[in-house]
């Protein structure tokens, strides 16, 4: 599926045209073509800086200083201390930001360190340090801000500075999309410090390029050991639902590129797209409805003989059937609710059972019309709000296992699902959003990847928002 007015708004008429009208260019979204590389912010430049009694400079150094990106400050930032100190502890150089007419390369990403905000003036320093820089950002640019988590916080003023930075970066990331650039918060509860390296990877990464505006926890994880992203995922076995099209094809394909080893499951009216989907990532086949009393049996009987069992499920198989409640149908009530979560309640609890290692991952698929409501989906939208509230209820018993289970919410995705929808509310639902245009499958696929490694140990329970900050819900 293709977004032509983005392709048109490229073209030397398209951008004379759409500047005559004032007409939005949406930019272009850069996105990874190959695996997670270890350095893979390598001849990028990280601006950094933090309030002065910041606690996270040692692990953020350590991980962007891990990407291969070089390191840059600001001297006269008056939040240096602890990341000279830790700078000199690691033994890191620690450049100056140089002038816009030194010809040097800007810097791909501004991060600031937010840990020790506890007051009004504190955080006057994030001003201090953004408001001068936020211009330079190059297209496809990346800001971060880490903070602690508000259940972390050891006071009144700091648990309403780490709330204030939700709505810093909700606003700047509507400020920044124009030119493709993104701002997310990253939110540290206490032991979460070690897990910082997998989500620091995915925020600053080409393969974050359609999240934006959103906050994601990482917290401590006991009884895992944290290891690197890169090929975090190969030879893991994965059982992605719904795999023969759309937004499952495409997790199939980039878990596959990871190395996973892809089981991809649909209805068995979709065989034949199924085993040419998996033909081309020597995954297997199993078509099957989700919503077979013994589809978990049935899965485990699969995969137990072949591979072992499953390191990762993802829940992506869904279905729409858009009615006012006024109007609906029993049957339509009944099919989404039972495709959409049902089927992954019941084979959970078998996998659980027989199937899904001990430290298996699970990620599902919902969406932000579960998070913001929409008129004739009260079907749909229950369901996807009873995934976000599954995967949170289900987090601590995951957790036990040395697992997790997350879910991902697409905004509007160029998909089968949303060509078939009437043309207005098309363009609208594509364009609502601070990067004004619809996600690709490969986003979405992106963020589950991320979140099905061993690698995001410690984030657990929480829903990431995939959407370009779609304003719906937001
Ligand atoms: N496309 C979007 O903009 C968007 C937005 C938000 C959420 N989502 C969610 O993302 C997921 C994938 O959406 P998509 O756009 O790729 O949809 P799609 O219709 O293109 O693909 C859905 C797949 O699920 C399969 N499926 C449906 N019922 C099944 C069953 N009973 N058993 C096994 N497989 C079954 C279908 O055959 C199909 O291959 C869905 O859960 C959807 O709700 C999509």
């Amino acid at each position: 599926m293709s977004d032509r007015y983005l392709d048109f708004a490229h073209s030397s008429f398209g951008k004379t045209f759409a500047s005559m009208l004032g007409l939005p260019t949406p930019p272009r979204l850069r996105r990874p073509d190959a695996p997670w590389a270890g350095q893979l912010l390598e001849g990028k430049f990280v601006l950094i800086g933090g309030d002065d009694a910041a606690v996270l400079s040692e692990p953020l150094l350590t991980a962007i200083h891990g990407m291969g990106a070089g390191l840059r400050i600001v001297p006269e930032h008056v939040g240096l201390p602890p990341l000279k100190k830790a700078a000199a502890k690691l033994k890191l150089s620690l450049a100056g930001n140089p002038s816009a007419e030194s010809g040097e390369p800007r810097s791909h990403a501004l991060v600031f360190d937010a840990s020790g905000l506890n007051s009004i003036e504190s955080i006057r320093e994030l001003y201090d340090f953004m408001q001068p820089l936020v211009r330079g950002l190059p297209s496809n640019g990346r800001v971060l801000v880490v903070s602690r988590a508000p259940e972390s916080a050891d006071s009144v003023l700091a648990k309403t500075m780490s709330m204030a930075m939700r709505g810093f970066v909700r606003s700047l990331a509507k400020e920044i999309g124009k030119n493709g650039s993104t701002a997310n918060l990253l939110e540290v509860e206490i032991g979460g410090e070690s897990g910082l390296d997998a989500p620091l990877r995915f925020f600053l990464s080409e393969h974050s390029a359609y999240v934006s505006g959103q906050t994601l926890s990482v917290g401590p994880a006991e009884g895992t050991s944290r290891i690197a992203l890169p090929g975090s995922l190969n030879g893991k076995v994965a059982l992605v639902t719904g795999a023969a099209r759309g937004i499952g094809a495409s997790i199939a394909s980039v878990l596959a590129r990871e190395g996973a080893q892809v089981i991809g499951m649909d209805h068995p009216s979709q065989e034949g797209a199924l085993g040419e989907t998996m033909a081309s990532l020597n995954g297997v086949g199993l078509a099957l409805d989700v919503t077979a009393a013994d589809a978990a049996e049935r899965i485990a009987a699969e995969v137990g003989p072949r591979f072992g069992g499953l390191d990762v499920v993802v829940h992506n198989a869904g279905v729409t059937r858009d009615k006012m409640l006024r109007n609906m149908s029993p049957q339509f009530w009944d099919m989404v609710l039972n495709i959409n979560l049902g089927a992954i309640l019941r084979i959970n609890e078998g996998l659980l059972k027989k199937g899904l290692q001990q430290n298996g991952r699970i990620v599902c698929i919902s969406s932000i019309g579960g998070i913001g409501g929409n008129a004739g989906q009260t079907n749909y939208a229950s369901t996807k709000a009873g995934v976000i509230g599954y995967a949170d209820a289900m987090a601590p018993l995951m957790a036990k296992r040395g697992g997790a289970i997350n879910a991902v919410a697409p905004g509007f995705i160029e998909t089968q699902m949303t060509a078939a929808m009437p043309m207005a509310p098309r363009e609208v639902g594509r364009r609502i959003n601070s990067l004004s245009q619809g996600g690709m499958p490969q986003d979405i696929a992106e963020a589950v990847a991320f979140l099905a490694s061993p690698a995001a140990a410690g984030i657990n329970g929480r829903t990431l928002r995939v959407c370009g900050q779609n304003w719906f819900g937001a």
